[in-house]
C-alpha cells in the first residue's frame, strides 16, 4: 500500500502568526493520524520558522504516531535529531532566505560528512531519506551514501503543471529515477508543491512508495473545514 505522509508544518506557521497556542501542531500530528495518514512530516529550519524545538519533542515522543523530521545536514541539527529520536529522518537542503525548500541536496559536495551522517541514525534504527532532484547521478550518490530511501523534489513538476506548460520532460524524468533507484534498492518517496493533478500523475508509477504533501493539502483543508466552523459559531451566538 502507498502511504500518504502529511507535512504539518503550516499549522505551526498559522500558530506563530498569533504567537499563542492555537492550532497547535501536537494535536494536528494526533488528528491527522486520526483521519488516515501514515505518517507526520515536520521539518525543524535552523531559523525556527514553524515548528519548534519543543514541538519536534513532542510530536515525536508520541506512541503510535510514525514522525519524518526533516532537517539540514548542519551538525547541530544533525545532534538534536539524534537525541529526539524520530522513526524517519529527511535530510533536506536550507538556505535561510528561501520561502520553501527550493531544490533537492548538492551530493557531489562532503560526501564523507553526509556517510557519516546517515550511520549515525542507522546505527539508531532511524530510516533515513535524502531529498533529492530527479537526477540518476543522484540516486546513485544516495545509494552509494548508504541511504535507505531517496524522496525526489517535485517542485519543478509541480510548477510546470500549475503553469499549465509541456511537463511531459519532467513527469518523464522521475519515472526513469523512480524505476533506476528501486531497481538498485532504495525506497523512493515524492513530495514538494503536490496537488491532487500532480499527485495523480504520481501515481501512476508504482516505485514511489511515498508521498509527503503539505502546503496544498492543509491549504484544502481549510476550505473543507470552513462551512462545519461556521455552522459552529452561527449556533453559539444564534
Ligand atoms: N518533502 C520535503 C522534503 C519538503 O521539504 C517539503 C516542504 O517542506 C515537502 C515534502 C512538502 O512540500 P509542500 O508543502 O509543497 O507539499
Amino acid at each position: 500500500m502507498r502511504r500518504l505522509g502529511v507535512n504539518i508544518d503550516h499549522i505551526a506557521t498559522l500558530r506563530n502568526a498569533r504567537g499563542e497556542l492555537h492550532p497547535d501542531p501536537i494535536f494536528a500530528a494526533k488528528f491527522v493520524k486520526k483521519a488516515g495518514a501514515d505518517s507526520i512530516t515536520i521539518h525543524l529550519r535552523e531559523d525556527r520558522r514553524h515548528i519548534k524545538d519543543n514541538d519536534a519533542k513532542k510530536i515525536c515522543s508520541l506512541k503510535k504516531i510514525l514522525v519524518n523530521l526533516e532537517i539540514s545536514t548542519n551538525s547541530k541539527m544533525i545532534n538534536k535529531a539524534l537525541k529526539i529520536k524520530p522513526n524517519y529522518i529527511c535530510l533536506v537542503p536550507e538556505n535561510r532566505k528561501e520561502v520553501t525548500t527550493e531544490g533537492g541536496l548538492d551530493l557531489d559536495k562532503n560526501k564523507n560528512k553526509n556517510k557519516n551522517i546517515i550511520l549515525k541514525f542507522k546505527k539508531k534504527k532511524i530510516r533515513t531519506s535524502l531529498f533529492i532532484n530527479p537526477s540518476i547521478n543522484d540516486i546513485k550518490t544516495s545509494y552509494k551514501l548508504g541511504s535507505d530511501c531517496v524522496e525526489i523534489h517535485t517542485g519543478r513538476l509541480s510548477r510546470l503543471v500549475k503553469l499549465k506548460k509541456n511537463y511531459s520532460k519532467e513527469l518523464n524524468r522521475i519515472k526513469k529515477c523512480s524505476i533506476i533507484a528501486k531497481k538498485i534498492g532504495l525506497e523512493v518517496h515524492a513530495g514538494h508543491g503536490l496537488d491532487y493533478k500532480t499527485t495523480e500523475l504520481l501515481s501512476r508509477f508504482k516505485e514511489i512508495e511515498e508521498f509527503n504533501i503539505g502546503h496544498y493539502l492543509i491549504g484544502e483543508s481549510v476550505f473543507f473545514g470552513l462551512s462545519k466552523v461556521i455552522k459552529k459559531f452561527k449556533k453559539i451566538i444564534k
